[in-house]
């Protein structure tokens, strides 16, 4: 038995280094070097190439290296059999969350206002922000859009959410399906997306949406690439109805050097750090799902396949 672990971004001595902490006696393999592929039992994985995961026939769970599971469905050679699990971690959840809340905090309080000001010794003070009456959206109502949710509230945000089936989350004003959606976007002064990236999700941020919003929103989207539809999130700003956009996630990673998003004026873009995976925050639970697949127990954060997360 022994875990095979895929990733060109993530690096694999640390990953090896905690899970041994966890289980001395683990064969940890790193792609390419798998050995006989008969001994692959675990494949922790992040972004595997389409038709890597079906040459181990004794697989028995494949484990994100990440929230997120769309780039284990990509693959689409994948043995359906083989359960998908993903993590769901306080480091993760901190780091989105925080970085949501200072996207938001930032453009709120006009830093870079303030900033291009500093930069030609311009002394100018603009209204107080208020708070109370700028109701934040989340889309994504799950453990990182409920935490934001929760830490926006402490700041005095109003804060709506957005799932796609009903979900009650206390705190927060919720909405659902696709009027839903259109209805809760027509007071969001920010909107801030964590979906899942599935067939329902993806283009979610796309002319329709964006209208929908008050003109002067603010975009965040930490989630995937593929919710925006980067021509229309750009048409958007440019003609002024949305202020700008904080990005860290895009149709194609590494963002394109001649891609407009890099040098638009309006947008921040981070290149898809707003969540790291930190190898000794989640190496217990990864253990602890290899240890239940091995002894034949049910797994913990296991993704329903027909939902895509
Ligand atoms: C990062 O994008 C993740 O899915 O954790």
């Amino acid at each position: 038995m022994a875990l095979l672990f895929v990733s060109s971004t993530d690096d694999p001595e640390e990953f090896r280094e905690a899970l041994v902490a966890e289980i001395p006696d683990l064969d940890f393999r790193i792609w390419p070097d798998s050995g006989d592929p008969l001994d692959i039992d675990v494949a922790l994985v992040w972004k595997p190439e389409v038709g890597l995961l079906r040459q181990f026939p004794n697989l028995k769970v494949i484990i994100s290296l990440g929230a997120g599971v769309d780039h284990i469905f990509l693959d689409t050679e994948r043995p359906p059999h083989v359960p998908v699990v993903r993590l769901i971690d306080r480091s993760l959840t901190t780091q989105m969350s925080e970085y949501a809340v200072l996207g938001i905090l930032r453009h709120h309080r006009l830093l870079p206002v303030y900033e291009a000001a500093q930069r030609s010794c311009h002394w100018e003070k603009f209204g107080p922000p208020d708070t109370m009456r700028t109701p934040v959206g989340i889309l994504g109502l799950g453990v990182i859009g409920t935490d934001t949710a929760r830490k926006l509230k402490a700041f005095g945000f109003p804060v709506r959410g957005w799932t796609r089936t009903p979900r009650k989350v206390k705190g927060v004003e919720c909405f659902h399906g696709p009027e839903g959606l259109i209805e809760m976007l027509g007071e969001c002064r920010f909107l801030s997306c964590f979906l899942p990236m599935t067939r329902q999700t993806q283009g979610i941020i796309d002319a329709r949406t964006l209208s929908a919003l008050p003109k002067g929103a603010y975009i965040l989207n930490l989630a995937r690439g593929g919710h925006v539809v980067d021509d229309d999130l750009i048409a958007a700003i440019d003609r002024g109805h949305i202020a700008g956009a904080m990005l860290d996630v895009f149709n194609r990673e590494p963002l394109d050097t001649s891609h407009p998003f890099w040098r638009h004026p309006k947008i921040t873009v981070t290149p898809h750090i707003a969540g790291l995976t930190v190898a000794s925050s989640v190496a217990l639970q990864v253990a602890d799902n290899i240890r239940r697949v091995r002894s034949g127990r049910s797994l913990i954060n296991q993704v329903d396949p027909q939902r895509e997360y």
